[in-house]
């Protein structure tokens, strides 16, 4: 029996007898030769067949190979520098796991297809080289996410998606039935997050989120996932420091390990490398004139459009932190600047090469009565609010903290023109499959 071997492995098995498990990528026939790519999830290795070598049905069934037939393939290891991963297999058998007839082949061909098309066969799509290579990145960019808070001290504590009632204004909410009553899918775990940061003093969130945005930009998904750190006693320039140096953790983590990945999705690795802190710091003031300056028509209480936000990331090659909006365009929850009470001491990440807000956040109100008196000029259920003033009524403290999408994140640093390749099944306005 030879051992059975991942592709990423195979160097340390030249010169050996080895078996690999996967798919048939592409064959190519030349004369007496074949050259079958075969791909296992881990990477993708060239085979060699000469006829004469082998037995005459073994030639025969790798040449009746369709696209993706499935098979466990054995052959040796051998270094090759002119082969892409710098090894190539000489083949000695094939079993064919099942071989897709040729009436009905893999619907997804090396030829250019449309993105309606592609979304359609998302869950066979996720197979190509370009979905591989994003899907690593997303999983080192949650895993890096995760690594950054933990080495900090930070405690996870879980909310919940099942919600009573809004945290980022009640027109994006989806309704669910709940037994005999109504809930609602969450905005956003920031509310729990209070209650769990005057519990353990920093935590975060990670997890799924939703909106009922009926937008169609290339930047808004209906579920996506949203990492949401809490801190108790810090202020809106502690947690601006946080998103920056968070941000900057990540970049590193992608470029110092998923070289490769970025190659594939043909990025611009010197733009993620300019990626390091001090990021440039903005009030809305000074974005607005900025804004004005380049030909917007925004006016001073509007919140930026995802257009004004493009032209203000064109302003610098990293990201830039926008602080201070105007509190009639943030949610309920902000506290207000004492120097400027109409000021919401926020903070929006503004992702450079115009991939939009990534981090939006700030400093809570913690004061009972300003916040009793918030929730009812925005027409908000009290009743619902309950358990949430009384964080208020039981040792209230300044805290601040944000949240960052994952998946504009992975469009960001992937280099991608559309959140919709960020996340393995998304979910818009018109698609709900597969
Ligand atoms: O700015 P948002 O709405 O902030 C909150 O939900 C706060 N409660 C977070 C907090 O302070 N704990 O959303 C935060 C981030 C945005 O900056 C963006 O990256 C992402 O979530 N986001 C979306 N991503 C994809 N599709 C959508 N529809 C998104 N809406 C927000
Ligand atoms: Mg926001």
């Amino acid at each position: 029996m030879t051992p059975v071997v991942e592709i990423r492995r195979v160097s340390e098995h030249a010169g050996q007898e080895v078996t690999l498990q996967g798919w048939l990528y592409n064959l190519r026939e030349s004369g007496k030769l074949l050259f079958p790519l075969f791909r296992d999830g881990t990477g993708i290795i060239q085979g060699v067949m000469v006829k004469s070598a082998v037995p005459p049905e073994v030639f025969d069934s790798v040449r009746g190979l369709t696209q993706e037939s499935s098979l466990r393939v054995t052959g040796k290891v051998r270094a090759d520098k002119r082969a892409p991963g710098g090894f190539e297999l000489d083949v000695s058998n094939v079993e064919v796991l099942q071989l897709i007839p040729g009436e009905a082949p893999y619907p997804i061909t090396p030829k250019e297809h449309g993105t309606e098309f592609l979304m359609d066969h998302r869950h066979l799509w996720l197979r190509s080289t370009r979905q591989r290579a994003i899907l690593g990145v997303r999983h080192e960019i949650i895993k890096a996410v995760r690594d950054f808070f933990d080495e900090r001290g930070f405690t996870l504590v879980d909310t919940p998606i099942f919600t009573p009632s809004a945290c980022e204004g009640t027109t994006t909410l989806f309704e669910v039935n709940y037994f005999e009553d109504k809930a609602y899918l969450t905005q956003s775990g920031q509310l729990y997050n209070e209650a769990a940061a005057m519990a353990v003093g920093k935590t975060y969130c990670f997890g799924p989120t939703f909106r009922a945005e009926k937008s169609k930009t290339r930047r808004h998904l209906t579920e996506f996932w949203m990492v949401e750190p809490e801190v108790a006693f810090a202020r809106l320039e502690d947690i601006m420091t946080l998103g920056e140096e968070l941000v900057a953790f990540l970049v590193a983590r992608v470029l110092a390990k998923r070289r490769p990945e970025l190659a594939t999705l043909e990025r611009k690795i010197e733009n993620l490398e300019k990626v390091q802190p001090p990021f440039p710091r903005l009030s809305y003031d000074e974005a607005l004139k900025i804004l004005q300056g380049k030909g917007s028509e925004i006016q001073w209480g509007g919140d930026f459009g995802g257009t004004d936000e493009t032209m203000l990331s064109e302003t610098s090659e990293k990201p830039i932190l926008v602080h201070r909006y105007p509190s009639q365009v943030k949610a309920f929850y902000m506290a207000p600047d004492p120097a400027r009470p109409e000021l919401a001491l926020c903070v929006d990440m503004i992702a450079p090469e115009g991939h939009g807000e990534i981090i939006g956040g700030g400093e809570r109100l913690a004061d009972l009565a300003l916040l009793e008196q918030r929730i009812q000029q925005r027409n908000l259920p009290r009743q619902t609010f309950e358990w949430y003033l009384d964080l208020r009524r039981y040792g209230t403290v300044p805290h601040s903290g944000f949240g960052m999408g994952i998946e504009r994140v992975v469009g960001w640093i992937c280099g991608l023109e559309h959140v919709r390749e960020t996340i393995p099944f998304p979910r818009m306005l018109y698609r709900l499959t597969p």
